[in-house]
């Protein structure tokens, strides 16, 4: 891989130049805000990142959920910009992006309102987080021991680095009893979503989600393929589920920018439905794919094209 760089405080350095302070707040605490971002090569040396502005906006909602905003200098438009420049300073025409907005060094108490608040975007390729086999023929999954924190404990809308250490223990847990990956629950029992995914079942031809007003992330996927699959004349029902249903599901599927759309074939030993990708879920998946790669004019207006070969820095990005 040729060196990488990244997008710092407004300038691209090199990973020297964007070495971390050891008593950098966010590292000991967990207060940040990030995204999971991703670009698909459309074409030689063009590529479109998918949903930008989406991700720009929750970036800046995450912030201000987690007062972050009062020290940022960037807007989302300016950040949005500046994921197309980190892309293009690493000559990514595909790539997964990572912008994080956190507590810089200064005063070491918990509270640190004075500290810097510094923004960083990372770059780089990542294939199928979930595995291409997993695309193809679905993963498995558990029910986590861990639940999702609820509403009183935690903001479950924002996108923030600390509330990942839940995420993180679900996911090991599923992994280390040989699962791909885990599903919580709420307090009352109801599926909320995968450790870095939301969740969809069908049932009867119908798509069920749990809604937003659970402690769910809304995720871009998510509302990606909630107006898709209705375009195409699916009913999509948000309504709390337990696992009794998911159980007996037709399908089941799981959606977010690392893991696109991905099939569920089973869950705590039970197969889904046939026990492989779905045809609903097949034919969401193949839908998204034609998206993000640009084949679907309908959707144009979810992409952010860019080309690799214009100069760092140059060129006005409109922030699809
Ligand atoms: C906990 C959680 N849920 C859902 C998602 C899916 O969100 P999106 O589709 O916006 O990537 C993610 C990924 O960002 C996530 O971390």
């Amino acid at each position: 891989m040729s060196e990488v760089r990244v997008w710092l405080n407004g300038r691209i350095v090199d990973s020297e130049g964007a070495r971390l302070h050891h008593l950098t707040h966010s590292f000991h605490y967990g207060l940040g805000a990030f995204e999971g971002v991703r670009a698909y090569e459309v074409g030689a040396g063009c590529g479109a990142v998918f949903r930008l502005r989406e991700h720009m906006t929750r970036l800046m909602n995450s912030c201000h959920l987690v007062t972050l905003d009062k020290g940022l200098q960037w807007s989302g438009d300016q950040l949005g910009a500046a994921c197309v420049e980190a892309l293009r300073a690493n000559h990514l025409a595909s790539g997964y992006l990572r912008p994080v907005v956190y507590l810089a060094h200064g005063a070491m108490g918990v509270g640190a309102a004075g500290n810097p608040v510094h923004a960083m975007i990372a770059a780089w390729k990542w294939g199928a987080y979930l595995g291409e086999d997993g695309l193809q023929h679905g993963i498995r999954a558990c029910i986590s021991s861990f639940q999702r924190p609820g509403h009183a404990t935690t903001l479950t809308k924002g996108k923030v680095t600390g509330q990942y250490v839940n995420s993180i223990l679900a996911k090991r847990e599923a992994l280390m009893n040989g699962y791909d990956e885990a599903i919580l629950l709420n307090e009352q029992g109801y599926i909320t979503e995968a450790s870095g995914e939301n969740l969809f079942m069908v049932q009867d031809g119908l798509l069920v989600t749990p809604p937003l007003g659970m402690n769910i992330l809304g995720g871009i996927t998510r509302a990606t393929i909630i107006e898709v699959a209705s375009d195409l004349g699916f009913t999509v029902v948000e309504r709390p589920f337990a696992r009794d249903e998911l159980y007996c599901a037709d399908e089941v599927f799981l959606t977010g920018t690392a893991a696109e759309v991905t099939p569920v074939r089973e869950v705590d030993g039970r197969k889904i439905g046939s026990g492989t990708r779905g045809a609903i879920t097949a034919e969401l998946q193949a839908v998204y794919f034609d998206i993000v790669y640009g084949r679907n004019p309908k959707y144009e207006r979810w992409l952010t094209r860019y080309e690799l070969a214009a100069s760092q820095g140059a060129g006005v990005v409109a922030v699809g």
